[in-house]
């Protein structure tokens, strides 16, 4: 059935809350991942022709960056975000790009036209996945045989700067468990042999892992930071338990770290970025 959701705790995290709060600043996620998605598309990895799939493309600026390299292609989106994906459709009459459609779908299970694309690509949107064997295996049969797969998923935490310090802070002396690899979650991917294995058994080959080391960007000055990161999922997650003395000097905490960060160029923290590339199996 291709309205059906498998995952469905996080279905209701970005059809819900996550999700609305990307949709609110869908143009300060988009700045956030302007140099990683510049060295992406530095890859050239989309032909004029292609048939390109975007997973987990939530407002969209990639599958419409997509679409535009495939004039005589197509881009299609998919998301499990309702309020994201209308972003993706208003931006893309906006812009007038014709050749991209936007699909609610759990990218897990929905059933694609087998063989029908020529590339998936994702901008951090692969890692979400309660089964992740099942899903790469169902975005390999959407490909077709010496399809390519091009994906950008975080490194392990302590490449990320940004993470760190904001998990750091946050966790104000609690005992809470880091995100882990292999876990559905932001590090899920993190790990090169564990995802060498999962691509190669969901029917992938010649596996590849390019490491990016770009800046993220959270705003002009550290106010302007503040205003968006102090709503992020990770900051609101982990404000959530503290009492509000200790989340009163934590959030002040987390002020003077953007400032501390601030640069001609904006507030910049160090990041890790995984580019995985792959051919699915003939
Ligand atoms: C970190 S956001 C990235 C959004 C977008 N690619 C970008 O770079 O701005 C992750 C996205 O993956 C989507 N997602 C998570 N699990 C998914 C699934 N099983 N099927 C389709 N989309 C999924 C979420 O709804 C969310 O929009």
């Amino acid at each position: 059935m291709s309205e059906e959701i498998v995952n469905t705790d996080m279905a209701k995290a970005w059809d819900g809350e996550e999700g609305g709060q990307w949709t609110q600043f869908a143009d300060e996620y988009d700045d956030t991942n302007r140099s990683i998605w510049a060295r992406f598309l530095a890859t050239d990895p989309i032909g004029r022709a292609d048939h390109v799939l975007d997973i987990g493309c939530g407002c969209g600026q990639s599958t419409r960056d997509a679409a535009r390299l495939a004039p005589e292609g197509s881009a299609l989106g998919v998301d499990l975000s309702s309020s994201m994906l209308a972003v993706a459709r208003r931006r893309a009459t906006a812009e007038g790009v014709p050749n991209v459609e936007f699909r609610r779908a759990d990218a897990q299970v929905y059933p694609f036209d087998a063989g029908a694309f020529d590339i998936a690509i994702s901008r951090f949107g692969v890692m979400f996945f309660a089964d992740r064997m099942a899903a790469f295996a169902n975005i390999a049969a959407a490909l077709r045989p010496g399809g390519r797969l091009a994906m950008l998923v975080w490194q392990d935490i302590r490449k990320n700067e940004w993470i760190m310090t904001v998990r750091e802070i946050l966790v104000a002396g609690r005992d809470l468990p880091m995100p882990a690899a292999g876990v559905p979650g932001p590090m899920a991917l993190a790990d090169p042999e564990d995802v060498r294995g999962l691509l190669a058994g969901a029917g992938f080959e010649s596996i590849g892992f390019t490491s990016l080391e770009e800046p993220v960007w959270f705003g002009a000055d550290a106010e302007a930071a503040y205003q968006f990161v102090g709503e992020i999922g990770i900051v609101k997650g982990l404000s959530d338990g503290l009492d509000p003395d200790t989340k009163a000097a934590a959030h002040e905490r987390l002020r003077a770290s953007l400032r501390a960060h601030e640069t001609p160029e904006g507030v910049r923290y160090a990041s890790g970025v995984w580019l995985i590339s792959a051919t699915r199996s003939a």
